[in-house]
């Protein structure tokens, strides 16, 4: 998202701020806990530091579900991008497996969430404050991030995640305090550069999930490991077209096209995979919970595709 000019643009800021939080303090959440299960046992402060992370971001849902209940944007709540019909069960089997406690009450609560166009203007100062509060936290967890991948690399530390997930997880702490700076400082954003933009990050995004699934697939999930390569492939090269130079307005159209394809694809792809998971029909060293993460990452996408309209700007 390219910053345009300073013409404020207030639209539902309120609204548009807590649908980011209940979408992206659950995923810097599991984020936490899929460091958690990353560390080594002699590593306890950074597996501590991972779990403070974790405790945080769940006051942060907490807080987004109460002051969400009856003001949730509908498209959000039916995206699936928020929990889907798995993430209960990838959540019990989860802590089940790696014995790192989760609040699933917080999921529990956020399936009874209410839609609402409404929001009550006395509760706009709340959400400022709370995105605020979320800004710094978010700043120090991508530093915590970034502070790991940074001793992985240098071979001082050892992970059970790739230091390409490392990064990965890096780059979307920053995604999400990029977006929410700009809520907070009313950017006025042109909706075809915000899509555009979103779109890259999003294709990239997508691409280095088929990426790590082929690796935690064991080798012997052949038509997994062939059909991940496949998707990897197709967002390789839908990410080389969107960054084009000088996209033409007229290929615009046809390549969010492309993208909601390639991105159903991979959707449908997460959430089979999931659900082999968790009926344990999959050989790898894939959580149900890494899966159903991935899978709402897709949705979110798929979200911001679909409700984009040229003669609405984005929504
Ligand atoms: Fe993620
Ligand atoms: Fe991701």
């Amino acid at each position: 998202m390219l910053d345009t000019g300073s013409e404020p643009m207030i639209g539902n800021f309120g609204r548009e701020s807590l649908d980011l939080h209940l979408f992206f303090a659950r995923i810097m959440r599991e984020h936490a806990i899929f460091m958690q299960a990353g560390f080594l046992p002699k590593d306890v402060t950074y597996f501590q530091k991972a779990a403070q992370f974790k405790c945080q971001y769940d006051q942060v849902l907490k807080e987004a579900i109460r002051l969400s209940n009856g003001t949730a944007a509908e498209e959000v709540l039916q995206s699936e991008e928020l929990l889907t019909d798995k993430t209960l069960r990838a959540e019990q089997k989860t802590q089940e497996m790696t014995g790192i406690p989760i609040d699933m009450a917080l999921t529990v609560e956020e399936l009874r969430l209410n839609p609402d166009p409404g929001m009550l203007q006395a509760e706009i100062e709340q959400v400022c404050a709370l995105n605020q509060k979320v800004m710094v936290l978010t700043t120090s967890f991508a530093e915590f991030k970034a502070m790991v991948l940074d001793q992985v690399t240098h071979c001082s530390l050892v992970c059970n995640l790739f230091p390409a997930q490392l990064e990965h997880v890096y780059k979307e702490a920053l995604f999400y305090l990029e977006v929410l700076k700009r809520l907070q400082n009313n950017q006025f954003v042109d909706a075809r550069v915000d899509l555009l933009e979103q779109e890259v990050f999003w294709d990239e995004i997508m691409g280095e999930h088929a990426k790590f699934v082929r690796h935690l697939l064991d080798p012997s999930e052949r038509e997994l490991c062939r059909k991940a390569k496949e998707l990897t492939k197709s967002f390789e090269r839908l990410e080389q077209k969107m960054k084009g130079e000088g996209l033409p307005a007229s290929s615009f159209g046809r390549l969010m096209h492309e993208n909601i394809s390639a991105t159903l694809a991979i959707a449908e792809f997460k959430a089979t995979g999931t659900e082999l998971i968790l009926a344990c029909q999959l050989k790898s060293l894939l959580s149900p919970l890494l899966t159903d993460h991935t899978l709402r990452e897709a949705n979110y996408y798929l979200r911001i595709l679909q409700t984009w309209r040229p003669d609405l700007g984005r929504r």
